[in-house]
């Protein structure tokens, strides 16, 4: 099967759609993907040489476009948190008009499933014309971005048909923990202990990513909420809040419903005053250090009439359960890697509600895989 996937495999398999298919292929890419990343016998994540010096460099710089812009939010959190390495993140159409004065030595790193997103590339030049060494996250390792990049950490996720992005996604972020625990490891902020544990936790996501499957006909009630709604809001806070912006993306781009993802704790700063019963708030609440806050944030949402639809895990479900109409206890794993569980939770949620709108999840209207214009 993994020959099969790497060879690219093209058709559906059964499945009603592409994206169906390449959804149930999440464990597969994550297990692909640390298969190139981690050494099986040291249980060590074995990168190629690198254009920097990852134990010196001041700064990182990462950019992206759609949903590679949202795993690299997430990166920001590992690569801070873990590495305490600063970074600067931008969308990419941004960032190269952007001229932003950024420390020499930094390293710069793009995101891009396609390796061929005009303003991805166009940042890549920029970035390179500045002199900054370029690291990029590619799913076609013979793209134009894979050709300009210093260089290439790839993703092993196969050919992605569906337009809307969710297989490369979890992919990035296989990535971009590896490369949060090799910086950590350089920079020595993470010792030998530290590395087992997180790494211990990546081997753990393939088999706890298909676990999430067996969630999939209570998402389709929770989907049945969301399809009846004109505005939808997402919340999460820490790393669980790109996973939101995730979740929001995905469901406006096939189900043409309006959705807006926000920071937990920002929503008494504006959104607070849309909620009533029309708009339900999709939560992404994991368990750990920002649980409690992330539920009083809800439990604020619920005293004002809205209707919680939580997306937490096992140790979370008891106490959501209390004031949310949906639950969906997904698979327990390390705080370091619930963005990844909780992404796939979202995209099936997007995915539910789509079929239930009867759009064209495939190919949804005005949208393009690649966009390699401006
Ligand atoms: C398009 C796709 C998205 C994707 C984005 C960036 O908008 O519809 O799914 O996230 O481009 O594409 P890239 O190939 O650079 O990851």
């Amino acid at each position: 099967q993994v020959t099969a996937l790497i060879a690219g495999a093209v058709g559906k398999d059964g499945y009603r759609h592409y994206m169906e298919k390449e959804l149930h292929e999440h464990p597969l890419v994550i297990g692909q993907t640390l298969q190139r990343m981690v050494d099986p016998a040291t249980r060590k994540v074995v990168l190629p040489p690198l254009p920097c010096d990852l134990a010196t460099i001041p700064r990182g710089v990462i950019t992206a476009c759609g949903s590679a812009y949202y795993a690299g939010m997430i990166g920001r959190y590992w690569l801070e948190e873990i590495a305490r390495l600063p970074i600067d993140i931008d969308v990419a159409s941004e960032l190269r008009y952007r001229n932003p004065p950024l420390t020499p030595g930094s390293l710069g790193m793009l995101i891009s499933q396609s390796g061929e997103t005009a303003d991805t590339l166009a940042a890549l030049r920029a970035l390179k014309a500045i002199g900054l060494p370029v690291l990029s996250v590619l799913n076609a390792e013979h793209s134009t971005m894979a050709r300009e990049s210093d260089l290439v950490l790839g993703t092993v996720a196969g050919p992605e048909i569906s337009v809307a992005s969710t297989k490369a996604f979890t992919a990035q972020l296989t990535v971009l923990a590896c490369l949060t625990i090799a910086m950590g490891r350089a920079r020595g902020t993470l010792d030998e202990a530290g590395e087992d544990e997180l790494v211990t936790a990546l081997l753990d996501l393939p088999g706890k990513a298909a676990e999430v499957f067996s969630h999939q006909a209570d998402i389709r009630k929770m989907a049945g909420i969301v399809a009846e709604a004109r505005d939808v809001l997402y919340l999460g806070r820490g790393s669980a809040y790109p996973v939101a912006m995730e979740g929001a993306l995905k469901l406006k781009e096939i189900s043409y419903i309006h959705a807006e993802a926000y920071a937990a704790g920002e929503m008494k700063h504006g959104p607070i005053s849309l909620i009533d019963r029309t708009v339900p708030i999709v939560a992404t609440i994991p368990s750990g250090p920002l649980f409690e806050k992330t539920l009083s944030n809800l439990q604020e949402a619920k005293a004002r009439g809205g209707r919680l639809l939580a997306f937490t895990d096992e140790a979370g479900a008891e106490r959501l359960s209390a004031i949310a109409e949906h639950t969906i206890a997904l698979p327990e794993v390390h705080p370091f890697v619930t963005p990844v569980i909780q992404t796939i939770g979202v995209q099936i949620l997007a995915y539910e509600t789509a079929l239930l709108k009867g759009t064209d999840v495939d190919q949804p209207r005005n949208l393009a895989k690649s966009v390699t214009v401006e």
